[in-house]
């Protein structure tokens, strides 16, 4: 898929860094601020959890990253752009490099899975059938959900719907992945699941992935990097996640060949989705 051109780092491109938050901080009213003189740098490939109490402005962080809010004071820069700068009409394009999961899924719920996951295509306005149907089928693989694409959303476990949500946010190949409290809603095993893809995806792609969570037994099980936060401010950051060098590969096209093949296998005797080339609407 074309990407554009220009760098998606904060600074010089050898430095590869997907955010960089200079001394930000937000204040909602006159009360303390949510987030105070913040600051952080992720590198590409990373991936960092971001923890604290109730409160304490993991969330507002995060919607500062996607620009749903904007700082009240300092710099932040997510994939080169500068998010204090950004027009209006480009936060679209903007966003379209990042895939977003939410603690309550945010389902289509009268849809099935496969449409829940093709919506996020259709939104960057992918033209092919074929293209969408092999994108969307290669993420619901990602998340071992590849046998459930024609249910609907509404008849899935809470660690299904999150895995399509998942499946939703990365099927547009993006650079950077935000989950706030991803596993917020499900028990222990199923949440250790859901943040085995979100592994699979950074380790696979070079995906960057930030996590908040409050669940500190997974923040430990999973030995990554890791920032605490308290009453706004950042308290502390285990630092770069060494072990990853692999670096974004653009969701290599080789492993989208593999899966259409498997998908041939499996589904030998004719095209089982509903996505075929009569349909409307593509
Ligand atoms: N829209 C808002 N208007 C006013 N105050 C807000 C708003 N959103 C959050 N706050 C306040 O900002 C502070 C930080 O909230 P935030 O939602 O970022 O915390 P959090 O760490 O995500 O908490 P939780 O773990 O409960 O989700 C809190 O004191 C909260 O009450
Ligand atoms: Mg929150």
């Amino acid at each position: 898929m074309a990407r554009k051109t220009k760098s998606i780092y904060a600074g010089p491109q050898d430095e590869k860094i997907v955010i960089s938050m200079r001394d930000v901080s937000k204040t909602y009213s006159k009360e303390a601020p949510a987030v105070s003189h913040a600051n952080l740098e992720v590198r590409e490939g990373e991936f960092v959890f971001v923890t604290g109490e109730t409160g304490s402005g993991k969330s507002t962080l995060m919607k500062m990253l996607i620009r749903e809010l904007k700082p009240s004071s300092g710099e932040v820069y997510v994939l080169g752009y500068d998010l204090n700068r950004i027009r209006h009409g480009k936060i679209p394009q903007f966003r379209r490099n990042i895939g977003v999961v939410f603690q309550d899924f945010r389902l289509l719920r009268d849809r099935n899975v496969f449409d829940n996951v093709a919506f996020a295509q259709h939104i960057i306005q992918v033209p092919g059938r074929r293209d969408i149907q092999k994108n969307v089928l290669f993420a619901l693989d990602l998340v071992g959900l590849n046998d459930k694409y024609r249910r609907r959303t509404n008849e899935l476990s809470g660690g299904e719907q999150q895995r399509v949500a998942i499946a939703r946010a990365i099927v547009n190949k993006p650079y950077l992945l935000i989950a706030d409290e991803p596993t917020g809603n499900l028990d222990a095993d199923t949440a250790w699941d859901v943040m085995q893809c979100f592994d699979r995806i950074n380790r696979e792609f070079g995906t960057t992935i930030l996590i908040v969570t409050h669940d500190r037994g997974i923040v430990s099980r999973m030995g990554r990097r890791v920032i605490e936060m308290k009453k706004g401010e950042i308290i502390s950051d285990t630092g770069s996640d060494a072990d990853f060098s692999g670096g974004y590969d653009g969701y290599a096209e080789e492993n989208y060949q593999d899966v259409d093949a498997d998908y041939n296998d499996v589904y030998a005797g004719g095209d089982p989705y509903q996505y075929d080339e009569e349909d409307d609407g593509y």
